[in-house]
């Protein structure tokens, strides 16, 4: 079945990529105007996409609704402003008065001129010409003015500083490529009478309204996602009931064990997790604030150093190391415990990847900085700053590196967990989708090497999606079922066949609406209707699993309730049931909230997309990241007793300073934009004059209290920590529970191969192994 839903999956993927390739907007050469004059010269929309790029792209504005949510979607903005000047130009010369000024009907009889300018696609692929009215290159002139003063000048509302961009012909050639975005939202495709981006964004003056097929397949992707859950509800109540559980063991099955060398050497990386993750906040804060203050920092001139673009940055992708950072070193903690041995050289390896993820931590950080101050050229930028493309943000140079570090990680894994993989018995199972799932996501980070440095944007959203999405909504979510299933069975808590082929269940329907699933990120982005088709119907499948996801998370709990031992494990354990809280309210109801086409037409790119961001990444990934470091901490220490007030008081302040930040902030904006956007237009609910309101300063103020408390709450699971390294976090006396005193007193020095390779849930004995 898994195999069927793989196979299946990426064919359809493909193939739409293959039409994305054939069908996107083309990239004029040159635009000249009808009476012959070259507006744009020779390969300046190409050249502005890099200047785009290197001056931090999508942490910038947005194109096409994707990229950071304070400056507003330049393709918006460019194509209202062009539209505003184009009717005023007519209006002047025709009435002698302002196109405001008019009455509705010459009103209405202009802006259906516009919509046929406009519209109309003049593009000629001979000669690589887009040719343009007269009116159209005044506009563009006027609008080239304006946006080149925004980068030039810089403007607060928008946190874009002073000097952002200086030189007047890469400000020129910033605007062609703004103009070349707008230009596809509004020109019809050949032969068709949709635009390149079906229609987005929302445009009543030329009439850009969803197309009948976003609509049509808004209605079929609710009705499979109805259709959906009553299938699985269907099959559960079919199923046989479970057998009875075998008896958990009477002592903690950890109690005892010492750390392999690897394993020890692991604890370093849970350090870098602390820090990481305590400057990703930092960073958060002042990102937060700069929506609001604009350039400044409680009025200190903080963004002449680290402007907003910087800050974002850094904030989008501390998140993202400190996340997998915490999953490696899960990963590399658990490998020991999987496959019983520990093989020679391993702690050379764990220390070895150390060093490497430092360095690209550390040298991607730093070329970010010189990208963003303009001290790269665009090349140099590309291989060694700031791609511009959110989440793949960092140099090709330390995209790729990052990649080499994931392949070592990943035959780091495979090499100690391969005894498992060759026994026999029910467990190997387990192994096998842990070893999967763990592959699945070294490589698929390969495909964001896919594109290069000029590739057109069609194509990098393409394969940009595919590393973020079948990471997050694929493979991140098989990983996270199997890796918690593994802990519960090699507790002792939960037979290893159950969990091997609950495992495989919900690998198979996460990644069959996952994987062609990721096709919801394209549907507006210069993609034929295929990717809108696919992407919504498949996608809402993949809310099925999440929105029952309370089953599994209760079953957990209840598991972790069956022994008076098992109570020392209840924190990590909580964590792992917060993922799950977040897996249907983050991911499943925040992501269907925008998953629709006809929602994602309106809504794309506003505050409603953070809140599903932060909810789904930091409320699944990032909770598990905690949980996973908590579990491996625990089980290193497991005669030992947490002194847990503070890491209670941790637990509800992040989940509750998370909550508020986005019920008291983020969803209120994020809904009130929705209504500006399909009442005015996608511009306005993304323009200055409608967020500098003042009902919307109020509620974009409102973070602080949310913001405030998550903080709060990751300082303490940070002091935490650090208190179980430093002692503090440790009751005094070692106070083992009754049966693990005994545990304990049998066997104080324990041969640690042999401990390990200590059957799951009553299989066959697992005997010594040597490596
Ligand atoms: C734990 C799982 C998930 C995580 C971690 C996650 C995370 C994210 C992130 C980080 C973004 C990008 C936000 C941005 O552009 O700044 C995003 C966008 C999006 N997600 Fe998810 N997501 C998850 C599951 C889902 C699910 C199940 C759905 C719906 C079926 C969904 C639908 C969407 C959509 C439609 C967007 C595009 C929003 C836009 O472009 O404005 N996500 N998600
Ligand atoms: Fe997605």
């Amino acid at each position: 079945m898994l195999a069927i839903v793989l196979v299946f999956g990426f064919t359809v993927l493909g193939w739409i990529g293959s039409r994305i390739y054939q069908f996107m907007p083309p990239i004029p050469e040159r635009i000249v105007t009808t009476d012959g004059r070259v507006v744009v010269p020779d390969g300046s929309v190409r050249r502005g996409q890099a200047v785009w790029q290197t001056l931090g792209g999508m942490e910038v504005g947005s194109i096409w609704g994707h990229g950071s949510y304070v400056a507003p979607d330049w393709t918006a903005d460019w194509l209202h402003r062009e539209c505003e000047q184009i009717l005023d130009d007519w209006a002047q010369s025709e009435q002698a008065r302002l196109y405001a000024e008019l009455g509705p009907e010459p009103q209405a009889a202009l802006r259906e001129r516009l919509r046929l300018t406009l519209r109309a696609n003049r593009y000629d692929p001979a000669t690589g010409t887009l040719t343009i009215e007269p009116v159209r290159a005044r506009a563009f002139e006027a609008n080239q003015k304006h946006f080149a003063a925004v980068f030039r000048d810089g403007q607060p509302e928008y946190a874009i500083p002073s000097g952002t961009v200086s030189d007047p012909e890469r400000l020129r050639q910033l605007s062609a490529f703004f103009f070349w975005t707008a230009w596809a939202s509004a020109a019809y495709r050949p032969g068709e009478v949709i635009s390149y981006t079906s229609n987005w964004p929302h445009e009543p003056l030329i009439g850009n309204v969803p197309t009948g097929e976003a609509i049509m397949w808004t209605g079929v992707s609710i009705l499979l996602l109805l259709g959906g859950i009553g299938a699985i509800v269907w099959f559960y109540a079919a199923m046989p009931a479970a057998p009875p559980l075998a008896a958990a063991p009477a002592r903690d099955p950890l109690v005892g064990v010492s750390a392999t060398p690897s394993q020890r050497a692991v604890m370093k990386y849970f350090v870098v997790v602390a820090a990481l993750f305590l400057l990703q906040i930092v960073a958060g804060g002042v990102v937060a604030h700069y929506g609001v203050e604009g350039d400044g920092f409680y009025g200190m001139p903080l963004s002449r150093w680290l402007p907003y673009s910087l800050v974002r940055t850094w904030h989008v992708q501390l998140g993202l190391f400190w996340i997998a950072t915490s999953w490696l070193a899960a990963g590399l903690f658990i490998g020991p415990l999987v496959g019983g041995v520990e093989p020679k050289g391993q702690s050379l390896g764990v220390n070895a990847l150390f060093g490497a993820l430092v360095v690209v931590v550390v040298g991607s950080l730093i070329g970010q900085y010189l990208s963003i101050h303009g001290r790269l050229s665009d090349v140099a930028a590309f291989y060694w700053g700031h791609q511009g493309w959110e989440y793949l943000d960092l140099g090709r140079v330390w995209q790729a590196a990052l990649f080499l570090g994931l392949l070592i990680w990943l035959a780091l894994m495979l090499r100690v967990i391969r005894p498992a993989l060759d026994e026999r018995g029910e467990r190997r199972h387990l192994v096998f989708m842990f070893a999967l799932s763990a592959g699945a996501i070294a490589l698929f980070y390969g495909a964001g090497l896919m594109y290069g440095r000029q590739t057109h944007i069609s194509m990098v959203e393409y394969w940009r999606w595919w590393v973020v999405h079948l990471w997050v909504e694929g493979f991140f979510e098989v990983f996270a079922t199997t890796v918690i299933a593994f802990l519960f069975a090699r507790l002792g808590l939960l037979s290893a066949g159950l969990a091997a082929q609950a495992s495989l269940l919900a690998a198979s329907l996460y990644l069959a609406g996952g994987i062609i699933g990721t096709n919801h990120h394209l549907y507006f982005s210069g993609t034929p209707t295929a990717a809108l088709a696919w992407g919504a119907t498949l996608s809402a499948l993949e809310v099925v699993p999440l929105v029952l996801i309370g089953y599994q998370a209760m079953k957990d709990l209840r598991i972790s309730r069956r022994t008076e031992w098992a109570r020392k494990y209840r924190w990590p354990i909580y964590f792992f049931i917060a993922v799950g809280f977040w897996n249907l309210v983050g991911a499943g109801l925040f992501g269907f909230m925008i998953n629709p086409p006809i929602a994602l037409f309106y809504m794309q790119g506003l505050n409603t997309t953070p809140v599903h961001a932060h909810a789904a990444f930091f409320g699944v990934y990032g909770m598990l990241g905690l949980g996973l470091t908590l579990m491996c901490l625990r089980a290193l220490q497991a005669d030992r007793e947490w002194k847990e007030g503070l890491l209670r008081f941790s637990f509800w302040a992040m989940n509750a300073g998370l909550m508020a930040m986005i019920v008291l902030s983020l969803l209120p904006v994020g809904l009130l934009q929705t209504v500006a956007s399909v009442q005015h237009g996608y511009w306005y609910a993304r323009s200055s004059e409608f967020l500098g309101q003042g009902l919307m300063q109020t509620l974009r103020w409102l973070r602080v209290p949310g913001d405030t408390l998550f903080a709060i709450g990751a300082i303490a699971f940070v002091v935490f920590v650090f208190g179980l390294g430093l002692g503090y976090s440790l009751e005094d006396q070692r106070r083992p529970s009754a049966g693990a005193r005994r545990w304990a007193g049998e066997r104080a020095e324990t041969d640690v191969a042999d401990e390990l390779s200590q059957p799951v849930a009553g299989g066959p004995s697992g005997g010594r192994r040597t490596s």
